[in-house]
């Protein structure tokens, strides 16, 4: 049996069916992915596209809404939206309009624009920490929070919680094998882990003993763990714990709110009444134009304040990119802020990914199959475990990756774009019922195989 009780002879002859399926369905995808490997590593613009995915690269010819259009003229009901950065739809007409307008008045001036500060102003509305900051993208917000919170308190290490994806960094990119700290991926420094702690999600005992020895400048989470792993939910109590222990040893908190934004304004910070001294955001926060943001408190902030007039050569906090916080990403944030991401689009996101979260569980229950359908608002998916894991190795014990892999390329070939393995189908602003229902029917239609 594999992880999910279900049997693995059976998902492997299934799989197999649905991959020579995914395959020949789709000429044009397999002829412009033999192009593409002639002039990039692995066929696509980011290698990572091919290695994220068992079946062969999709490409694409447009979207619009919650619906995506590849080469080959499939339309899918897009679950992953672009792994949550297209939380807005594709193409809302607010930023359509925003967008267009802007790249004709210059797309980058290297000089602030007034949208900023409606920007920021906004984030800090929705998040309530007064000062923000731009990059391009969630990993480089967090890189300039790690180098502030060095800066800010004179130390050098950085704790995250086992199961964690904070971007693609040296400092992050470490796990826990065996009991020891080893590098990620390849193309690391060896000693990477030499500054970096890793310790299990809701266990307050073990941060307790690292944080104790106030060497660590920051812990970084997200409020409940969202990649590789499924959703991982807090402990009752976890993050007030997190908050007093951090708060005792001189250590900064920083929520990583890059995927949770989705569960409403203002994240799972506001939903939850969170206190930290920096939050992330990225991805959907500007309607897939890209931009990153960090806000955080005015103590912290003070490394970054300049006084005017000041013309000595110490050295500044290494944070800015010239591409950062341009108008662009402004304009596209500020129409997607007040347009789009608007208090009745996350109220019907979130009905949806109910619904969805509902059928999934009414389809598991007539199969008969313990498992645990995820509540996590707007989005949705599977534990394949009776209760829902705490931690990562909890939840990697039932994973199943052959089945989730097998789950995606069936509901591709009946034109439902799933989440990335690991992680959970998610509704758009745009989603529809029909999208939902889509997805149920294909779902239910691969348990029906199965069992
Ligand atoms: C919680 C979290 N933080 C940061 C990132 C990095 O985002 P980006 O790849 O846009 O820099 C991700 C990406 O999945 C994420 O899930």
């Amino acid at each position: 049996m594999g992880g999910s009780g279900l049997d693995p002879a059976r998902v492997a002859a299934l799989k197999e069916r649905e991959d020579a399926a995914f395959v020949e369905m789709r000429p044009r995808s397999r002829e412009l992915w033999a192009s593409g490997q002639a002039v990039m590593p692995n066929g696509v613009p980011m290698s990572w596209l091919r290695t994220s995915y068992d079946h062969p690269p999709l490409f694409i010819e447009s979207a619009g809404g919650s619906r995506l259009r590849d080469v080959d003229g499939h339309e899918y009901a897009d679950f992953n939206i672009a792994d949550m950065s297209m939380f807005t739809g594709y193409g809302p007409a607010a930023v359509v309009e925003a967008v267009s307008r802007q790249v004709g008045l210059g797309s980058q001036y290297l000089l602030p624009t007034e949208d900023s500060i409606w920007v920021a102003g906004e984030l800090a509305r929705r998040y309530g920490l007064p000062l923000w900051q731009f990059t391009l993208a969630a990993t480089s917000a967090n890189t300039e929070v790690i180098r502030i919170a060095r800066a800010s308190t004179g130390r050098e290490k950085v704790l995250f919680f086992d199961g964690k994806y904070h971007g693609h960094f040296d400092d992050v990119l470490v796990e826990i094998e065996d009991g020891h700290l080893v590098p990620e991926e390849d193309g690391l420094p060896h000693d990477v882990t030499t500054r970096t702690r890793v310790v299990p999600f809701n266990d307050l005992e073990a941060l307790e003993r690292v944080l104790s020895a106030r060497d660590v400048a920051v812990v970084i989470t997200e409020p409940a763990l969202t990649n590789n792993v499924g959703p991982l939910m807090p402990d009752d109590g976890f993050h007030e714990g997190l908050r007093e222990v951090t708060r005792r040893t001189g250590t900064l908190l920083a929520y990583d709110e890059t995927h949770t934004q989705v569960v409403g304004p203002g994240g799972l910070t506001r939903r939850w009444g969170l206190a930290s001294d920096f939050v992330t955001v990225g991805k959907s926060i500007a309607a897939g134009i890209p931009l990153g943001a960090y806000g955080m408190t005015e103590e912290v902030a003070a490394v970054l304040q300049r006084p005017d007039g000041r013309d000595d050569d110490k050295p500044q906090v290494a944070v800015g990119g010239t591409l950062f916080g341009n108008p662009l990403s402004m304009a596209a944030a500020r129409a997607a802020m007040s347009e789009v991401l608007t208090d009745d689009a996350y109220a019907h996101s979130q009905r949806l990914g109910s619904r969805l979260a509902d059928g999934l569980s009414q389809v598991v229950a007539a199969a008969g199959l313990e498992w645990t359908t995820h509540r996590f608002w707007p989005r949705s998916g599977l534990s394949f475990s009776p209760s829902p894991p705490r931690t990562a190795a909890e939840a990697m014990e039932d994973f199943d990756v052959p089945l989730r892999r097998l789950l995606r390329v069936h509901l591709a070939n009946r034109g439902v774009w799933d989440a990335i393995v690991g992680a959970g189908p998610t509704c758009s602003v745009a989603a529809t019922d029909e999208d939902v229902d889509a997805y149920l029917a294909a779902f239910a239609d691969l348990i029906g195989e199965l069992v």
